[in-house]
């Protein structure tokens, strides 16, 4: 009897039909009343009790797959009766849920590398997964050195040179290493920090580098650049100010701030008074740097930036809290529907 009903099991599940009728006949052939499982049961009542305990869970397990089976395809076919392919516009959308929309960090993203293609940089990517040269060393971060501390870092422990990116910075190295001036690039991608997730840090987040190198750039050709990227982002009207900072790969270094939008520079709680909003890092590719990717110092120069995407977001949209942006809470994300 086991044979038989794993035989039935097989047959079942392999059962399929475009037509009522022949659904109607699989019902008859397996439990009408002479059919095949009817009897299965009607000889499971001759058996000892032990047989009953061994066979009952499997036979009316394939009665129950049975019964689902016809039912199934029973639903399916009446509910299409009468009709052929041709009543059917398969051009139709499959729901009315309204249309998805890009995530509010794939949006943001894309609007500034969209700006600077604009200027003629080039998207370059690169490893996650890098190694102390690319995302320290090269950078002029002497090993030791306080600097990197500012960036809590994620190492692997079984070997120390490797560590998940801290910035995007890294791709300057690579893409000096790969090319000779004049280059002038994009990076956009995931970093990590070791840091606590609260409304103002995650240990996953999203820069965007960019680096320029060729003959004779100055630190004019930097301010306008930014101020170009600032306008297009944020408005024409928007002001730019440089701050004096220090980076160990920029030399000099600046923090870049945007007038405050909602108060028009006047002061407010979401500049905190001030009238600016930080927005990146910038300055001049220190000339060691240049050296460490064999690049001409002497020849060549030339300027970097780096900022965050999901704080650009923040800026522009005025979110509150960096968490919504991993939550995936839909109420949250549809507000992005209409943005582009
Ligand atoms: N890598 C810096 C950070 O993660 C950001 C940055 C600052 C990038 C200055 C630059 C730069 O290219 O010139 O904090």
């Amino acid at each position: 009897m086991k044979n038989k009903v794993r035989e039935l099991l097989e047959h079942v599940e392999k059962f399929s039909s475009q037509k009522l009728e022949q659904v109607e006949e699989f019902r008859i052939k397996m439990l009408g009343k002479k059919g095949e499982i009817t009897q299965l049961f009607e000889q499971f009542k001759t058996f000892t009790s032990e047989q009953k305990r061994e066979l009952g869970k499997d036979l009316n397990e394939l009665k129950t797959k049975t019964l689902e089976k016809i039912n199934s395809f029973k639903e399916l076919l009446e509910q299409h009766q009468g009709k052929s392919a041709a009543d059917f516009d398969l051009t139709m959308p499959a729901n009315n849920e309204p249309a998805g929309s890009r995530h509010p960090i794939s949006i943001m993203k894309n609007k500034i590398v969209d700006i600077f293609k604009r200027l003629g940089y080039t998207v370059a990517e690169g490893p996650e997964i890098e190694d102390d040269w690319h995302v320290f060393s090269a950078l002029n971060f002497p090993p030791e050195h306080p600097a990197r501390d500012m960036q809590d870092t994620f190492f692997i422990e079984k070997n120390p040179d490797i560590l998940l990116r801290t910035h995007t910075s890294s791709m300057q190295v690579r893409a000096m290493e790969q090319n000779k001036p004049p280059i002038r690039i994009i990076c956009p991608g995931r970093v990590f920090r070791n840091e606590a997730i609260s409304a103002r840090a995650h240990c996953i987040f999203h820069q965007i580098e960019g680096l320029y190198i060729d003959e004779n750039v100055s630190f004019a050709d930097l301010k306008q650049t930014l101020l170009y990227f600032a306008r297009e982002m944020f408005g024409k009207d928007t002001q730019i100010r440089l701050r004096p900072s220090y980076f160990p790969f920029t030399e000099p270094s600046a923090e870049m701030d945007v007038s405050c939008k909602i108060c028009d520079g006047k002061g407010c709680n979401v500049c905190k008074g001030t009238g600016w909003l930080e927005v990146m890092g910038c300055g001049m590719v220190d000339p060691n740097v240049l050296e460490n990717c064999n690049i001409d110092s002497e020849k060549y120069t030339g300027f970097a930036f780096g900022m965050g995407v999901e704080r650009t977001a923040m800026l522009k949209w005025q979110i509150r809290d960096l968490r919504l942006y991993f939550e995936n809470d839909i109420r949250f994300l549809r507000q992005f529907c209409s943005v582009i």
